[in-house]
């Protein structure tokens, strides 16, 4: 009998964010650069364009960001210093009452290039750091291994996970965190978003696209790499740290039918079966039987190992995280497989509205997306982002009055909750961007997610300070309560 009232005793409350958008000291502590250090600031307001995205590089734009870096801004590479305020803002989130605080390790920051035999000792003190000063607040850290960066020396030598090289690369980093923060850290997820390869290539898997062929093929074959890093993670995992949780995470973009004309429904069920094509593989071991008619009609050819097969089998996650922003709609017309799984469709919802980014805003979406997973994997799932990307104004009394991302997050809470009354188990919840960071997509510090605001504007400029904004109360609140206030 179903006895679920609402969010379960221990549910994990809190706030998520990534290495290269928080943190900065990109040359400090004997990091390496990374891939996230080369995206570059295009002003979208000066070109007129509401995302003016900044997430790929080609092998041009790369070099020429080498030789005149000081002609750029590159905003991910000062973050809002969280390097050196982690104190401060670790205090704020369990102030909010965070039981659980979402962040990644710079893979730059353990191996500056990813080729070292041994391991950035500065590095691992810092994250030692952090992990500590969670503790002191009992705030269990959630750790990403690898979102959207890594060690930019591997993209100059191999262009990225194109490279099978690779591999074996990141399980000897995947084994160093696991072993030094094994009696620290018990929730991992292995890489953020891998469905995102599909978009693109340089953020999710450090490829420069004009130096492939076929773009479609190497987002694929780049992703098997990680599919295979990310098992040899997880077994890794498995046999070094007590207790753990693992898992794998995709940006879940449902894909509803535009209309009730049965070829568009054929094109909503193909679309959807591309995004879990990623959570397949992770939560069941073995590539799903669609995946080869959707190679064999592109013409896609993979490479593998036949010893690849057991690598899947034995790297099975413990639960499926993802990250949640829209819907998407489906339409059978030519460029439909284009555009099924990716960011930006061009066939818009009616019944929704947007955000001032134009991402549309569908609280029951993510009913739909937690009922429709944990139908498919009856494994416990975990919504490890969420949130409205908004500009928000500091008043003069410092106050910033974010009444539209409150409205934002009940409406997904509420539905959240009544996914959980209908019987999903659901691990926690970590909104996005908890603390105002710089955009992934666009390198702007002026979208900003968080319960805290930070002074700083898109070229940098600003006093750092953080300000609690009225969502910050709020959270607060919702979190006191489990949730029952939303
Ligand atoms: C997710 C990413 O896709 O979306 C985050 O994992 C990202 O890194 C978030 O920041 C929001 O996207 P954006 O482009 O608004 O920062």
């Amino acid at each position: 009998m179903n006895t679920n009232q609402g969010f379960k005793k221990g549910f994990l409350w809190g706030g998520a964010t990534a290495a290269n958008q928080i943190e900065g000291a990109y040359l400090e502590g004997g990091k390496g650069l990374s891939t996230s250090d080369f995206a570059a600031y295009k002003d979208p307001y000066a070109s007129g364009t509401v995302n003016n995205f900044t997430f790929n590089v080609t092998s041009s734009e790369l070099e020429e960001y080498t030789k005149h870096s000081e002609s750029y801004l590159f905003p991910k590479r000062w973050g809002i210093d969280f390097y050196h305020h982690y104190k401060e803002d670790i205090a704020l989130f369990a102030e909010m009452g965070f039981k659980c605080f979402r962040l990644s390790i710079s893979w730059a920051r353990i191996f500056p290039t990813g080729l070292e035999n041994e391991p950035n000792e500065e590095g691992l003190a810092f994250y030692d750091a952090v992990f500590d000063e969670c503790a002191k607040y009992g705030i269990e850290p959630l750790v990403t291994m690898s979102h959207y960066e890594m060690p930019i020396a591997l993209t100059k030598k191999y262009n990225g996970w194109i490279s099978r090289e690779l591999v074996p690369l990141f399980e000897k980093y995947a084994k160093v965190i696991l072993e030094r923060y094994k009696n620290k850290v018990r929730y991992w997820i292995t890489f953020n978003e891998m469905n995102m390869n599909l978009n693109s290539l340089y953020t999710g898997a450090g490829v420069l696209e004009d130096l492939v062929e076929n773009s479609l093929e190497a987002a694929y074959q780049a992703s098997h790499h990680q599919f295979l890093a990310s098992a040899l993670a997880v077994k890794a995992a498995k046999a070094i740290v007590p207790n753990v949780e693992i898992g794998c995470m995709i940006n879940q973009i449902e894909a509803y039918a535009h209309t009730t004309k049965p070829e568009d429904q054929l094109q909503a069920v193909k679309s959807n079966q591309l995004n879990m094509f990623y959570p397949d593989v992770q939560a069941r071991g073995y590539y799903p039987s669609y995946i080869y008619s959707y190679f064999a009609e592109n013409n896609l050819t993979i490479d593998s190992k036949a010893e690849d097969i057991e690598i899947l089998k034995n790297g099975t996650v413990d639960f499926v995280a993802i990250s949640y922003y829209m819907s998407h709609v489906a339409e059978a017309r030519e460029d439909a497989s284009k555009l099924a799984g990716t960011f930006d469709s061009p066939i818009k919802n009616e019944y929704l509205e947007l955000s001032q980014w134009d991402w549309p805003i569908d609280p029951i979406g993510l009913r739909i997306s937690l009922l429709k997973l944990y139908d498919r994997f009856q494994k416990p799932l975990f919504v490890c982002e969420n949130g409205l990307g908004a500009k928000d104004i500091l008043t003069e009394d410092k106050k910033i009055h974010d009444e539209y991302r409150i409205d934002y997050m009940r409406k997904h809470i509420q539905q959240m909750r009544e996914a959980v009354k209908e019987g999903v188990d659901l691990m926690g919840y970590t909104p996005w961007g908890c603390i105002d960071l710089i955009s992934c997509g666009t390198s702007q510090m002026s979208k900003r997610y968080g319960f805290i605001y930070v002074d700083q504007d898109d070229t940098g400029k600003g006093s750092l300070e953080r300000y609690r904004k009225d969502s910050f109360y709020w959270y607060k609140e919702v979190i006191a309560s489990n949730g029952e206030t939303v």
